[in-house]
């Protein structure tokens, strides 16, 4: 055998290691999705008998078998997110907004650092958000609104200036955000805090996310004033800050 085809069989070697990578992550991920989905959707779809490229909601790299995108919309799904979901490490889209998710986002999402959309809205996740949404450099979209989620906002994750939207409306979210929340955050679009117990002063610095379009703070338990600052931001369009505790004159910002 020459030496050129020897190469190429330990190349496509290698690509079938990597990619049962991906294969198995995704038969965790399956094992741990208790399909009280109606139609058995990815009990019956995600078959080993076709290449997982095929499977209902997954999406591959047009060059290599690996995973790019995840989406389980609306799919009547129960269950919990398997740790390995880490292992996707190509990743950039992971949609499971609308099913019924229960148990804590796992940790090991931080090693997934091609995501950029992470969309979980419209379950029943608990738990923290892991601190190690802070390593995801590239991400754009975080939303998890609507769920279980508890304890404080980690600041890691104001550190990610590819954001550009942020939403955790509906949960059960405690504590101050730092005033400094928005120094990183220059393309920040949308903040969507509103209906949780958040308290403490209105950050001065959110001029600083000087395009932000929507503010989104009401039903929470924030104090003081509204910072004058907030009038310098000029793409605002949007700004709930209704059902608080918030105290002195009201402000001609807008
Ligand atoms: C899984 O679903 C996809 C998309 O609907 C379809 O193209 C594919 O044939 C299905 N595979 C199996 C094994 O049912
Ligand atoms: C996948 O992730 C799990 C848990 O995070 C880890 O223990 C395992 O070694 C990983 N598997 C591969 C093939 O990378
Ligand atoms: C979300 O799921 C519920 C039922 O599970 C359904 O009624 C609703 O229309 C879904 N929302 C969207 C946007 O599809
Ligand atoms: C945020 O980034 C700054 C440097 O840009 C660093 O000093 C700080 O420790 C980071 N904070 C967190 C919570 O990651
Ligand atoms: C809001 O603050 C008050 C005290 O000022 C406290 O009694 C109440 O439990 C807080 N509400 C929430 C939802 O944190
Ligand atoms: C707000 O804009 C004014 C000028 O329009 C500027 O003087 C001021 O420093 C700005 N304040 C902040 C907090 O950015």
């Amino acid at each position: 055998m020459g030496k050129q085809a020897t190469i190429f069989l330990i190349f496509f070697y290698l690509m079938e290691v990597i990619s049962s990578i991906d294969e198995h992550s995704l038969l965790a991920i399956k094992s741990h999705v208790i399909t009280s989905d109606p139609n058995n959707i990815i009990a019956t779809n995600w078959s080993q008998e076709t290449s997982f490229c095929t499977w209902i909601g997954i999406t591959c790299s047009r060059r290599r078998p690996r995973v790019t995108a995840l989406d389980l919309f609306n799919m009547g799904l129960q269950g919990t997110i398997a740790k390995e979901i880490g292992n996707l490490s190509f990743l950039k889209y992971l949609r499971i907004s609308n099913n019924s998710f229960k148990g804590v986002i796992p940790n090991e999402i931080g090693n997934v650092r091609r995501l950029r959309w992470v969309r979980m809205s419209f379950n029943q996740l608990s738990g923290e958000i892991p601190l190690s949404f802070g390593f995801l450099t590239n991400l754009e979209w975080l939303s998890i609104e609507y769920n279980h989620l508890t304890g404080t906002i980690p600041w890691s994750i104001f550190n990610i200036s590819s954001l550009h939207t942020i939403g955790f409306t509906g949960n059960q979210l405690y504590g101050t955000l730092p005033n400094d929340m928005c120094y990183h955050l220059s393309k920040l679009e949308g903040l969507y805090l509103s209906y949780n117990q958040l308290s403490g002063d209105i950050p001065t610095s959110l001029s600083a996310c000087s395009r932000l379009q929507i503010i989104s703070l009401s039903y929470n338990n924030f104090t003081g004033a509204i910072p004058m600052q907030i009038g310098n931001l000029s793409q605002l369009q949007t700004l709930y800050l209704g059902a608080n505790k918030i105290t002195g004159k009201s402000l001609d910002i807008i």
